[in-house]
C-alpha cells in the first residue's frame, strides 16, 4: 500500500513530504561522510543519486518518508521514516539530520512523533529499530523513544561495501 504523507508538526518542527525541489538541500546531509556513515545508503557522490531516491519515494510501499523542516528558520534540517515491516507485523524507524544539527534533540522529537502518528492513524502498536554498536547517539534517541534493548543483530549497507554489528530494541504499546 503507498500512504499519502500528510504534514504533521511537533514544538520545534515541521514533518512534511520531500520531493525534488529539496534535492540541494538534502544534497547537503547525503553527501556528508559523518551523516551517511552508518546509514543504509552510502554517500551520495552527486546531486543525481539524491534526485533518484527523492523520486523513489514517491512508490515505497507501507512507509512514510518525511523531511524535518525546522520552525525557527524555515530550514529542511533531515529526514526519517517510519514503515510497517509485514514479515514481522512490526514498524520500523529511522532518520538521518544534517551534521550541523546534532545534538539539539531533534531526531528525538521526530521519532515521537512519527510513533504518535502511525498508533493514532493505524493502531500500530509493536515497533523496532536498530543502531549500529558504534553509533550509540542513535540508541539514545531510540530509547528515549521508550523502546527497549532486545538483541544484538547486524545490517549491511544497500551497496554491500561494510556490514555493521547492531543492536536492536523493541516497544509494544497498548492499542487504543
Ligand atoms: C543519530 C542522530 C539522528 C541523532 O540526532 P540528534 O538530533 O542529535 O539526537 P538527539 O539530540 O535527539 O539525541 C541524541 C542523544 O545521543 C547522545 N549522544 C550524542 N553523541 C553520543 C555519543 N557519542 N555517545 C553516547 N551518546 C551520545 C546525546 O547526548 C543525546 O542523548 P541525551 O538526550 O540523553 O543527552 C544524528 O546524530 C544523525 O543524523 N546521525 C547520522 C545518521 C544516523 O546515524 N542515523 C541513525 C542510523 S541508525
Amino acid at each position: 500500500m503507498i500512504f499519502e504523507i500528510p504534514i504533521i508538526e511537533t514544538e520545534r518542527l515541521i514533518l512534511r513530504p520531500l520531493d525534488l525541489k529539496d534535492a540541494e538541500s538534502v544534497f547537503e546531509w547525503t553527501s556528508d561522510e559523518k551523516v551517511a556513515e552508518y546509514m543504509v545508503y552510502s554517500c551520495h557522490k552527486n546531486i543525481e543519486i539524491t534526485k533518484e531516491w527523492l523520486k523513489s519515494l514517491e512508490n515505497l510501499e507501507n512507509e512514510y518518508t518525511w523531511g524535518f523542516v525546522r520552525k525557527s528558520d524555515g530550514k529542511l534540517i533531515g529526514s526519517g521514516g517510519i514503515r510497517f515491516r509485514t514479515d514481522e507485523n512490526v514498524w520500523s524507524f529511522g532518520y538521518n539530520l544534517r551534521y550541523d544539527c546534532w545534538g539539539n534533540g531533534y531526531a528525538t522529537e521526530a521519532s515521537k512523533r512519527m510513533i504518535e502518528y502511525v498508533i493514532a492513524e493505524h493502531n500500530a502498536n509493536e515497533f523496532v529499530a536498530k543502531h549500529a554498536v558504534d553509533n550509540p547517539a542513535s540508541g539514545r534517541v531510540i530509547e528515549k523513544c521508550g523502546l527497549v534493548f532486545d538483541s544484538y543483530s547486524e545490517y549491511t549497507k544497500f551497496d554491500g561495501s561494510k556490514t555493521f554489528k547492531c543492536k536492536v530494541y523493541r516497544m509494544k504499546t497498548e492499542r487504543i
